[in-house]
């Protein structure tokens, strides 16, 4: 059956899968919603917005994504209120890090206006898929990847942009165990580590593999050229509270500028939390866990939020992370991102946007 619904032509689907939901353990990833929004690149523009049925789609062996790795993605959230409205937390952002990710890997822009109206449209028609359980989301995966078939190494003449829904829960329950990396790289300062490319995730596998063999739950991954700084954590930026002050690996071509932790940032220095974003050396973390300066070690990141760290392995030696407190910084922040997105404190930075009941 197809419908229009101006200005995004909408195929919706015969029968819905809502009804096969388990709404009470929403593990992330495994239900993709009814529909999904599509949109091609060709003849040098991005065409009309579609909003379809989530199904199978039919590629080339030869396209060039598979081949070479141009592909790139992002994920931001939707949270329903009590009201029945829903809201999307800073699509600016998350639209502008597209951008940027689009550009490092010579994939044509999506404007603001395009991207808003592809996810307007399949979040209306998809609304119901919306949770409403405490700490329930819906996860929103835009994906960009090459689609023109040809095995020459050269940038694609063709892509398709791809918005899927994903009703999730709480990513990981328990505080993570990390290990400092200091053989492995995720990416070097002037690579891609900024942006949200495929190929940073797969290159992970490996090494994130051999940590979990050896019992942990994520890496911490350190600088290419010295292994001496922290960059983040798996797929997380990861803070620390040291003497009393939040403290972040500053932002440089190796760090993914993460929307959660600009967020914790910002509201940090509203509540007039010192902060400091700079190097931080493996070595004054270690020192920070001898001499007890160290409070708090969080990640930050939009599937995950805030999650605490419970241990870190450094050279081999395992320190165990302070327990979370009822006062600890990384509760209260999260507390706060929770009562802005949904509505009982104030957005004062004006980063939620809304689709009304
Ligand atoms: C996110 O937090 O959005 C991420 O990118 C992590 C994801 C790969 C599950």
């Amino acid at each position: 059956m197809e419908t229009t619904t101006a200005p995004v032509r909408v195929q919706r689907v015969a029968q819905s899968r809502l009804k096969e939901v388990d709404f009470s353990n929403l593990e992330f990833g495994k239900y993709i919603s009814d529909h999904m929004a599509m949109v091609d690149f060709a003849d040098g523009h991005w065409h009309e917005p579609l909003v379809v049925p989530y199904s199978n789609l039919s590629f080339s062996p030869a396209m060039l994504s598979l081949h070479y790795g141009q592909a790139i993605f992002e994920g931001m959230k939707a949270f329903r209120r009590k009201d029945g409205s829903i809201i999307v937390f800073r699509p600016k952002k998350h639209i502008a890090r597209l951008n940027k990710s689009l550009d490092r890997m010579c994939m044509p822009e999506i404007s603001e206006e395009l991207f808003m109206t592809s996810l307007q449209s399949v979040l209306d028609v998809d609304r119901d898929w919306v949770p409403s359980g405490e700490g329930a989301s819906l996860y929103i995966r835009p994906v960009v990847f090459a689609t023109e078939a040809r095995l020459g190494v050269k940038i694609s003449d063709t892509f398709k942009f791809i918005i899927l829904l994903c009703p999730v829960g709480p990513y990981q329950a328990k505080p993570y165990k990390l290990k400092v990396e200091d053989k492995f790289v995720r990416t070097a300062e002037g690579g891609t580590g900024f942006a949200k490319c495929a190929g940073n995730y797969g290159g992970a596998f490996y090494p994130s593999k051999i940590a979990r063999e050896e019992g942990f739950d994520q890496i911490l991954w350190t600088d290419a050229k010295e292994h001496k700084y922290i960059d983040e954590v798996g797929m997380m930026n990861v803070l620390f509270v040291l003497n009393n002050k939040l403290v972040t690996p500053q932002l440089n071509t190796a760090i993914l500028d993460g929307v959660t932790r600009d967020s914790i940032l910002t509201l940090a220095r509203d509540m007039g939390y010192p902060v400091e974003e700079r190097r931080v050396t493996v070595a004054e973390v270690e020192e920070g866990f001898r001499n007890g300066s160290l409070q708090e070690v969080f990640g930050a990141g939009t599937a995950a939020v805030v999650a605490p760290i419970a241990l870190i392995n450094i050279h081999g030696t395992n320190y165990e992370v302070p327990a979370v407190k009822p006062d600890s910084f990384q509760l209260k922040v999260k507390q706060q991102l929770h009562d802005m997105r949904m509505g009982t404190a104030p957005d004062k930075h004006q980063w939620n946007w809304t689709l009304p009941a």
